[in-house]
């Protein structure tokens, strides 16, 4: 018998993104929707078009660029918002517009002011406007968790008689748990008589650390749309977690019955992408992508996992992609291995910027005994885009200590055209609080681009005591965020290189808007 499939709306890019800190650039957009196109999602909600014209931008281009899966925009109920939203998602080979309306008396009397009657013609009216522009229609009943069974059911009847494809019941304020949100969709399903003209759906939120666990309760009530983010990000506690979902349907296939896209071998590459673009680590025990998930420490599980490993592992690390060989390099690692690595890794680099990171590799190696994944991944990014830089750290001092006013000089190479024949050295020193503020202070005064550090946070990326540094950090310059990653065996050299990454964002977008 055919088995019924379940789709995955990914909205890492719209909820996910709503996360604190989370905002990503046009360019890492891009980069997380490719890899989730690679990773087989159904749907891809690239944004909110009407929210800003950076969100407008970004879902313009991914439903140009991206092919495969749906795309996705959000909007309100209101006709303003859906042709924004329609003309950022026309361009998509399958484009899909994404409505959402509260439905909870709460939100209705509190947040709309307006009564149930008003609420239903609205949810009817705006899908009958977005069905005359797309195919595609999807409809949100928000806060559906808290909202009246029976106005719920009526409002779901009305926007499929009005021709949305899809009605999605989202848990919005995380407030279900498992067996009363799956009661809430076998009611909505038995109640409401067109729901075969629709596709059920469900947006779980986590706040009570219930999103997965909700979402397959409304898998085994009927339930085929699930949305979720990657690595569980989204508003506070986050959206249910995509990978964790996809592995629960894997692992216990025949208890749910259902077939799906989601390449399970791309779940570790787009997580780390995640996690890398956000600037949000996965916590070290978390289910499926975790540092810790696979790892075994006490001597009894060790000994069964050696002897039968089914005694404690009941799902392969290689089926979630992450890499089986977790051969550690160092300095006497040669070219073979080194490059074996790197493309194990899923890189694929052409000859000068091997070369270049052959070198760079051979560096680190002198300065730190073990080169782990973390570390190489580290050189690409970095390595990446910088000869279209317009700002290179050409020499860094600094120096700090008990007593000592914390100083730093460092000189900048500034290409004045794209051109590196026509570049320019500048040198400033200053003082600061501390090393890395006296290092900011100097750049600044060199760049002089009025920037403000919005965030920033130093973490190792790999074991042992001469581990590299990692600097994630965000700075907000005319309105906008720019990220800026940087590593480093010396915390202050990450540092400025983080801080010189978000300033060349922030110069090469500007210029391109300009
Ligand atoms: O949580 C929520 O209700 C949402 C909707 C807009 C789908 O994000
Ligand atoms: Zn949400």
């Amino acid at each position: 018998m055919k088995r019924d499939k379940v789709i995955f709306f990914d909205t890492t890019l719209r909820d996910g993104e709503q996360s604190p800190g989370a905002s990503m650039n046009l360019k890492e957009k891009l980069l997380v929707a490719n890899q989730l196109a690679a990773l087989g999602v159904d749907v891809i909600e690239a944004g909110f078009p009407i929210s800003s014209p950076g969100d407008f931008e970004a879902v313009k281009i991914i439903s140009q660029q991206v092919k495969k899966p749906s795309i996705a925009g959000l909007c309100r109920a209101a006709e303003k918002d859906i042709k924004a939203c329609w003309e950022a998602v026309r361009y998509a080979q399958k484009p899909r517009i994404h409505i959402f309306l509260a439905t909870s008396d709460l939100h209705i009397e509190k947040k709309l002011q307006k009564t149930r009657a008003q609420v239903l013609d609205m949810a009817i009216k705006a899908v009958r406007y977005g069905k005359s522009l797309c195919k595609d229609i999807e409809f949100s009943a928000e806060d559906a968790g808290r909202s009246d069974i029976d106005f719920l059911c009526k409002v779901v009847e009305g926007v499929i008689d009005a021709g949305a494809n899809s009605v999605n019941i989202p848990d919005t304020v995380g407030y279900m748990t498992p067996i009363e949100f799956g009661e809430r969709i076998a009611e909505i399903k038995k109640r409401t008589p067109n729901i075969n003209k629709a596709t059920i759906s469900v947006h779980c939120h986590n706040d009570l650390g219930l999103a997965v666990a909700n979402s397959l309760s409304a898998i085994e009530n009927g339930a085929r749309q699930i949305e979720c983010t990657i690595n569980g990000i989204g508003e506070r506690a986050g959206n249910a977690s995509l990978e964790e979902v996809a592995m629960v349907l894997k692992v216990r296939d025949n208890y749910y019955n259902v077939q799906h896209s989601i390449k399970t071998k791309e779940l570790y590459n787009t997580s780390k992408l995640v996690s890398r673009l956000t600037g949000i680590s996965v916590q070290i025990n978390k289910a499926i992508v975790g540092a810790n998930a696979f790892a075994h420490e006490s001597g009894i599980h060790q000994d069964g996992v050696l002897k039968a490993r089914e005694t404690y592992e009941i799902i392969s690390p290689t089926d979630v992609g992450i890499p089986e060989n977790l051969l550690v390099l160092g300095k006497h690692s040669g070219r073979h291995a080194f490059f074996k690595r790197v493309k194990d890794l899923g890189y694929k680099l052409n000859a000068k910027e091997s070369e270049f990171l052959f070198e760079k590799f051979k560096v680190l190696a002198d300065k730190k005994k073990s080169i782990f994944d973390e570390d190489i991944i580290a050189l690409i990014d970095e390595d990446r885009n910088s000869d279209k830089e317009t700002f290179v750290l050409n020499y860094l001092s600094a120096t700090s200590g008990m007593g000592t006013i914390p100083t730093a000089t460092v000189k900048i190479l500034k290409n004045e055209s794209d051109k590196t024949t026509n570049s320019l050295i500048f040198q400033e020193a200053a003082c600061g609080s501390g090393p890395v503020d006296a290092v900011y202070k100097a750049i600044d005064r060199i760049i002089d681009m009025n920037i403000k550090l919005a965030e920033f946070s130093l973490k190792a990326i790999s074991s042992g005591e001469d581990a590299m540094g990692e600097v994630f950090l965000k700075i907000k310059y005319k309105g906008m965020i720019y990220s800026g990653k940087g590593a480093s065996t010396d915390i202050v050299e990450a540092s400025a290189k983080a801080y010189m990454q978000a300033i060349n964002k922030a110069k090469s977008f500007t210029k391109l808007n300009n």
